[in-house]
């Protein structure tokens, strides 16, 4: 099973929208995909609780101690190729059980400083999980609620955190608000999460 994540301690970068745009791209893939959601805001649960089945995606709930985290990417691993985690905005065991756990991290932002200067300590966790683990998951930062801001300097304030950036930008689009209505994603909108997980040629994303 492949588990990717959506993480940033800061809130409201669109974590929980980008884990229900990745399910959702996924699934209609055909691929069987469990949502794995860690906050105790619930959106996601909530989200699932009215149109996982919908949409072919079992979505749980875990946010108990870390050590269950593992054991629940276990007791599914067989059931599912995927598992995609919803992060909540904060710093705590349970991140760092989930970079530990995951095979790619999606780090959403807005294009704009506040969010950019609050990577600083999750980059630092990133980097010493995965020095301490030996290995380094896909990791990567995306725009995200994109309206034409200027790039380089976003960039320039983003290369102290040593992250790749996607190219893929996800645009201010209402269809992403409308998800939580139990819209699907829009064809376009799919393709461009498509492009998210496949860009960099690194992992093939869509097979069994
Ligand atoms: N690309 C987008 N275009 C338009 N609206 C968006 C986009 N991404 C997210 N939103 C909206 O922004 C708000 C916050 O998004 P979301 O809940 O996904 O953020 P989050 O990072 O999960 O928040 P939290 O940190 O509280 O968990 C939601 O109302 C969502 O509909
Ligand atoms: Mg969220």
């Amino acid at each position: 099973m492949n588990v990717i994540a959506c993480v940033h301690q800061k809130g409201g970068t669109g974590k929980t929208t980008l884990a229900i745009s990745v399910a959702l791209t996924l699934a209609q893939q055909n691929q069987r995909v469990l949502l794995l959601d860690t906050d105790y805001q619930a959106t996601a649960s909530d989200w699932g609780q009215q149109f996982g089945e919908i949409f072919n995606i079992v979505v749980r709930s875990q946010v108990q101690a870390n050590i269950q985290l593992e054991q629940e990417i276990k007791r599914f691993q067989t059931r599912f190729n995927w598992c995609v985690i919803d992060a909540a905005p904060t710093l705590s065991d349970i991140t760092v059980k989930i970079l530990q756990i995951s095979h790619e991290l999606l780090i959403p932002i807005r294009p704009a400083l506040p969010d950019i200067w609050a990577i600083s300590r999750l980059a630092s966790l990133i980097h010493q999980t995965h020095r301490a683990a030996g290995y380094i998951p896909k990791t990567k930062i995306v725009f995200n609620q994109y309206q034409g801001e200027t790039l380089p300097p976003l960039h320039a304030a983003l290369m102290q955190y040593h992250l790749p950036i996607s190219p893929t930008l996800l645009p201010f689009d209402p269809c992403f608000a409308e998800l939580f209505t139990g819209q699907p994603l829009s064809p376009s909108l799919r393709r461009l999460i498509q492009n998210l997980l496949t860009e960099g040629g690194s992992k093939q994303l869509f097979d069994e």
